[in-house]
């Protein structure tokens, strides 16, 4: 039986593929890029059609892709092979994570919440180790869905023991496809 997220985002991403592929690595990436390692593994959680993963592989980071949504990876790897890069693409359900200990130099984590992957992201970066975390955030004037939207303060809270390397709250202008909404945007090395 198809998972009801998959069917939903595949269907988006088949209507929408256009204005996906045309988006640019995220600011908070490009932004922050000399952090990034030139070696060692990244994870890109819910990477979508994998614009912010194939930065990653350019930058030199062995790179894994996850999303619940197939039709989004094909389109990753069709990026990653025109741009002939390696990309590890695999279909996986993130609100029942697992992933190996110790494991990546840098896992990044973009407008997408799953507050069950938090403690397995903590776990799952190596000693050392940088989550990029980008995502939607509830605003005081607006009733957000808490199950998509953080509270504020609460990504930070997630990491309080992690040395944090940047951190904000904003607001993001309305585009086309979306209304204005909050942010918050974190960079955090592992102790
Ligand atoms: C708004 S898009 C963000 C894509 C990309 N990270 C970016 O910044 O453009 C949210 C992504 O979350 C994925 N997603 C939704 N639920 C998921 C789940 N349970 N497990 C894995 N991925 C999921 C969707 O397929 C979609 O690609």
């Amino acid at each position: 039986m198809p998972h009801p997220e998959a069917q939903r985002w595949d269907a988006r991403y088949r209507r929408e593929s256009d204005f996906w592929l045309e988006l640019e690595p995220r600011q908070l990436l490009t932004s922050y890029a000399h952090f990034l390692s030139a070696e060692g593994r990244a994870l890109d959680a819910a990477c979508g059609v994998g614009i912010n993963a194939c930065f990653l592989a350019q930058h030199g980071l062995r790179t894994f892709a996850l999303d619940i949504s197939e039709y989004a990876l094909r389109l990753a790897k069709q990026r990653a092979r025109n741009l002939n890069l390696a990309l590890e693409a695999l279909v996986t359900d993130l609100s029942n994570p697992w992933l190996p200990a110790n494991y990546f130099d840098v896992i990044i984590n973009f407008h997408f919440l799953e507050r069950a992957t938090i403690p397995v992201y903590r776990q799952a970066l190596k000693p050392g180790g940088l989550i990029f975390f980008d995502t939607f955030r509830k605003r005081h004037d607006r009733n957000d869905n808490p199950v998509y939207y953080l509270d504020p303060g609460e990504l930070k809270g997630w990491f309080h023991d992690f040395e944090i390397i940047h951190y904000t709250e904003n607001e993001v202008l309305p585009s086309e496809n979306h209304s204005e909404r909050g942010l918050a945007q974190l960079i955090a090395r592992k102790p």
